[in-house]
């Protein structure tokens, strides 16, 4: 089974409590998104391999710790997923970028894929999934579907908030790809928004309504 990691920093906490107030526009929502993204991905990153390198300081020569250089690729879904992207760009510089486009219908809830394009070698790359709200959790399985299709291996997803629920369906449909999230909510409402949430999270972060 998956494991689910709940990242409650107290700097990602309270600016998790601006990004759901709805008195919060769409300037600050943005840059808000992008902040707790870039604090959650010091945490995810956190098991990323390193590899002992020589060093000459001014002083002395030294053994230090650098990143091994396993590749990363960002995997946004779209378009809420496009607000945690240049955060985590500011932690991980050299990740690559890839992009899923999956809409909900509005009717049955299901997720429709209208877009993917991945990094070539995105097979041998660790992936990271983002999405602001992880709610029914169609279209993270959805989108992780795409992915392993595409050869995709090494896959966590990355989300502000989560229901139960959605939990649930990704760890059901992909145990093995571990969560990471700022706090998981009470519940699913009938339109399938997350309660108490902050909203859409595209609209939020785009103006659109
Ligand atoms: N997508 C959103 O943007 N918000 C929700 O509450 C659920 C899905």
């Amino acid at each position: 089974m998956s494991k689910v990691t709940q990242i409650s920093h107290p700097l990602i906490l309270h600016k998790l409590a601006l990004i759901r107030d709805k008195n919060t526009g769409s300037k600050d929502f943005r840059e808000l998104v992008g902040e707790v993204a870039m604090l959650m991905a010091y945490e995810v990153t956190r098991d990323m391999q390193l590899k002992t390198v020589e060093i000459d300081t001014p002083i002395c020569k030294t053994k230090c710790k650098m990143l091994a250089g396993k590749k990363v690729a960002i995997v946004p879904i779209l378009r809420a997923g496009l607000g945690m992207v240049d955060g985590m760009l500011k932690l991980i510089p050299a990740a690559k970028v890839g992009h899923i486009g999956m809409y909900r219908d509005e009717e049955t809830l299901q997720p429709v894929e209208y877009f993917c394009k991945l990094p070539q070698d995105i097979h041998e790359r660790d992936i990271i999934v983002t999405d602001p709200m992880l709610a029914t959790g169609g279209s993270a399985v959805d989108a992780i579907n795409a992915l392993k299709k595409r050869g995709a291996k090494y896959i966590r997803l990355m989300c502000l908030i989560g229901s139960p629920e959605g939990v649930r369906a990704v760890q059901e449909a992909h145990p093995d790809v571990d969560i990471y999230l700022a706090q998981v909510d009470e519940k699913l409402n009938e339109k399938g928004y997350i309660v108490p949430g902050l909203g859409d999270a595209g609209d939020r972060l785009f103006g659109t309504k």
